[in-house]
């Protein structure tokens, strides 16, 4: 059975391809099209997934669309009406925003792909995401919770799900709905301190390691809880829900000061720029608080050991090491793409399981559903061009070497295999360097990032000699898989990994597995042979404001225009001038 998965129209549009209930392709529009979080109809993914796995869209047997058109139609509708007159204005901005061509989507995917409209399905929106982490995780028996900003209504779901005997079962048991949304409360706070919505959210949780919670009593009043480790909204501190115009109302500015001009770099010696980390780290603590009491409840009801997480708020590494920590239960896994992109594949695997009743398959336990490299195309780009270039046929001479620029302070841009599903570079698509001083940090930031100070860096681990370095608590390596959790570094090593130790003494650590990314990890044990350290600072392969590079050509167009030195890519060595060592001889594979 041949089953395609799509998102689209919101934000981070994605297709993915799912045959005999396993995924043989997922990848985001944006990495196709070049532009970042890509919200249009996935055509490109869509062309490339069939390409790739060989199939004719005529004989797709189903294509899955990841959430109901017409009941979010029905919420924005019925908002509209409790807001009236307020909402007159802002209701054909958000009718053209936020549904557009969705409502359609149905005649669009038929005619865009040629299949029969009955071979169309919608999912709901949270059972996407539900599904896109429970089905893709390596356990039998999980309580689920996802939590994002919107689907139609759905804002946040609990439930449960069992992979026994072949056979798939998921329960969604309660919801919480629109306006009363955590990750609206999110946003709100993201667009409130001046960072864009649906990619700030990063930099918001960054920055609240900056600042003291002394604005929580503040958001308190704003994220009423309720009994059952539910909550509400006081929607008297939003305006969202009634207008596109601003998230936050005049009573939040009374709480909190005024909200921070875009425009304004944050200052963090003067006292405007602590009240804005003051804000972040204020309303981190009550989402965190939040998160945690609504999985101590969901494990004491469900009795479960394993908890999936999906929707956006799954991307916050912060809130997921509590509940790791405090919840009770032993597992948290959050899938590579727990975002809406991640919602493609939810799609189809809800379909194939649960819809069409295929019987129960293991996924893979990889992120690396992307295109493949072609790295032979660098050399022909760096013979054209006059670029030092050197090819070593030998896995590990490369390896050595690759690790020896890295020792030098190089900053090497790595690409590897298929690309990533997900917003996170796990090593296939990744600028490394060494993580030890705070000036690689500095020099990443300026040279090849071009981003605020604050937003920390990433380190690698081969994940049996995580706990060297980080104090991962038990489950935590699991988290660590993915990066999708914060973990403390261990005091000793915090000044021998100031580049990737956050001003908190914590770190997103990526724990590699040798049979997910077998090349990685080899690097940073060859690393850790010439440094005595086997970490490695790993962040995502892209300049500001671009999407992560795919291809080949994409990579060598980044290294050219940025600070990165080295770009080494299957077997491949690619120099900048500045960056060769006058001994080195370098052999031309033109
Ligand atoms: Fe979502």
């Amino acid at each position: 059975m041949k089953i395609l998965g799509l998102s689209a129209h919101y934000h981070d549009s994605a297709a993915a391809l799912l045959v005999d209930g396993v995924p043989v392709c997922a990848v985001q529009q944006e990495r196709l099209s070049r532009r970042k979080g890509d919200p249009a109809f996935p055509l490109e993914a869509v062309e490339w997934c069939l390409e790739h796995g060989g199939i004719e869209p005529q004989s797709l047997d189903a294509v899955v669309f990841y959430e109901k058109p017409l009941l979010k139609f029905e919420r924005i509708l019925t908002c509209a009406l409790r807001a009236f007159p307020r909402s007159w204005r802002s209701f054909p901005r958000a009718m053209r925003n936020s549904l557009g061509e969705k409502l359609w989507i149905k005649g669009i995917i038929a005619s865009q792909l040629g299949v029969s409209a009955k071979k169309i399905l919608f999912t709901e929106h949270h059972h996407s995401h539900a599904a896109a982490s429970f089905f893709t995780a390596p356990s039998k028996e999980a309580a689920i919770l996802t939590a994002d900003g919107v689907g139609e209504w759905a804002t946040l779901t609990v439930g449960r799900g069992s992979r026994r005997d072949g056979v798939c079962e998921l329960k969604l048991l309660r919801e919480i709905r629109f306006p009363h949304s955590l990750g609206m409360l999110y946003s709100t706070f993201t667009a409130f301190l001046g960072f864009p919505v649906n990619e700030g959210e990063y930099k918001v949780m960054g920055l609240a390691s900056y600042g003291k919670p002394t604005f929580e009593r503040a958001v308190r009043k704003m994220l009423q809880k309720e009994s059952g480790g539910g909550f509400r909204l006081d929607l008297r501190y939003f305006e969202y829900h009634t207008t596109a115009e601003r998230a936050h109302s005049s009573l939040m500015i009374d709480e909190l000061g005024p909200p921070r001009d875009p425009q304004d770099p944050i200052d963090l010696e003067s006292a405007e720029g602590r009240r804005f980390a003051d804000i972040a780290a204020s309303v981190q603590r009550v989402l965190e608080d939040a998160l945690v009491d609504l999985a101590r409840q969901l494990q004491q009801e469900t009795g479960c050991d394993d908890l999936c997480l999906g929707g956006g708020v799954a991307l916050n590494g912060c809130a997921n090491a509590r509940m790791l920590a405090e919840s009770g239960f032993r597992r948290i896994f959050v899938p590579p793409a727990p975002g809406d992109a991640g919602c493609a594949l939810g799609a189809a695997l809800w379909a194939d399981r649960l819809w069409f009743k295929q019987p129960d398959r293991d996924c893979p336990d990889h992120p690396f559903w992307g295109p493949p490299l072609d790295a032979s195309e660098l050399a022909r780009l760096a013979g054209e061009d006059g670029i030092p270039h050197r090819h070593f046929a030998d896995e590990r001479t490369y390896l050595s070497r690759v690790a020896e620029e890295l020792a030098h302070d190089r900053i090497v841009g790595w690409m590897d295999g298929r690309s990533e599903f997900g917003p996170r570079a796990l090593g296939n698509r990744s600028i490394l360097a060494a993580p030890h001083s705070a000036a690689m940090r500095n020099r990443l930031n300026q040279r090849v990032k071009y981003r605020e100070e604050f937003r920390p860096f990433a380190p690698a681990v081969p994940i049996e000699r995580a706990d060297t370095y980080f104090e991962l608590p038990a489950g935590g390596a699991r988290l660590a898989r993915f990066m999708s959790g914060v973990f403390k570094v261990r005091p000793q090593w915090r000044e021998r990994l100031a580049a990737v130790t956050h001003i908190d003494g914590t770190a997103r650590v990526q724990a590699v597995a040798r049979e997910m990314a077998p090349r990685l990890h080899a690097l940073l044990e060859a690393y850790g042979e010439r440094s005595g350290i086997p970490v490695l600072l790993n962040t995502s392969f892209n300049l500001a404001g671009e999407p992560i590079v795919n291809r080949a050509v994409e990579g060598y167009s980044a290294f050219r225009r940025s600070g990165i030195d080295v770009l080494a890519a299957g077997g491949y060595l690619l120099y900048k001038r500045s960056a060769v060592a006058p001994a080195r001889e370098l052999e031309s594979v033109a």
